[in-house]
């Protein structure tokens, strides 16, 4: 991998449901390296439950998916996302953020969801994950969930103009600047 201190700004590509599979490897690799890793600390098998999930959603409505790799071809960077279901989702995770927005869910219905936006550590601050939420998100409403504490999610996610929702049980709702 490229590391160091000059600048390094590969582009960004797109990925769809066809190529996940290919890419599959990378993305949880970096996945690991993201977020089993301060501050989120994950335990190792979440890069498990990653890559199934990934699977799962780039067959959703709407998947967007955008990748960053270095020199040698490995990924670096990655964020995707997709369709917010109407009725709004009551499953899995879904079920604590319907309790949360109550009513408010209809805020996020008919926007995109931004499910990852990861960076590897040794290539942060070079503007990627500016980039990589950008080709995700292209101009449509979008919404994402976070962790109100992760303060450098937060931070990152105000500098490019989202707005909190709400934040509630260590859980924080941003919707995206308007286009
Ligand atoms: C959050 C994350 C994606 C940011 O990626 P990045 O490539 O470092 O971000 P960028 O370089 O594009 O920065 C975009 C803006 O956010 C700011 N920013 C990024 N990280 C920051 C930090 N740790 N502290 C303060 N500001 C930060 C940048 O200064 C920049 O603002 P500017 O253009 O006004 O100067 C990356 O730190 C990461 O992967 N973190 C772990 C995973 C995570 O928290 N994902 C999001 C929650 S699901």
């Amino acid at each position: 991998m490229e590391t160091g201190k000059r600048r390094y700004l590969p582009p960004v590509r797109l990925f769809d449901a066809g190529a996940v599979d290919g890419l599959l490897g990378d993305l949880r690799d970096c996945y690991r390296a993201v977020f089993c890793a301060p501050p989120w600390n994950e335990p190792s098998q979440r890069a498990e439950e990653f890559a199934v999930a990934v699977r799962q959603h780039a067959h959703q409505a709407g998947f967007v998916g955008a990748y960053v790799a270095d020199s040698q071809g490995v990924i670096v960077g990655f964020a995707y996302g997709f369709d917010t279901a109407q009725p709004f989702p009551t499953a899995g995770s879904y079920a604590t953020l319907a309790d949360l927005l109550g009513e408010r869910t209809d805020e996020l219905v008919g926007r995109r969801e931004v499910r990852e936006v990861a960076v590897h550590p040794d290539v942060r601050q070079r503007g990627l994950g500016r980039a990589l939420l950008a080709a995700t998100v292209q101009d449509v409403p979008s919404w994402l969930l976070t962790a109100s504490a992760i303060t450098t999610a937060t931070t990152f996610y105000q500098r490019l103009g989202w707005h909190r929702l709400i934040a509630a049980g260590g859980l924080a709702v941003y919707l995206s600047p308007p286009a």
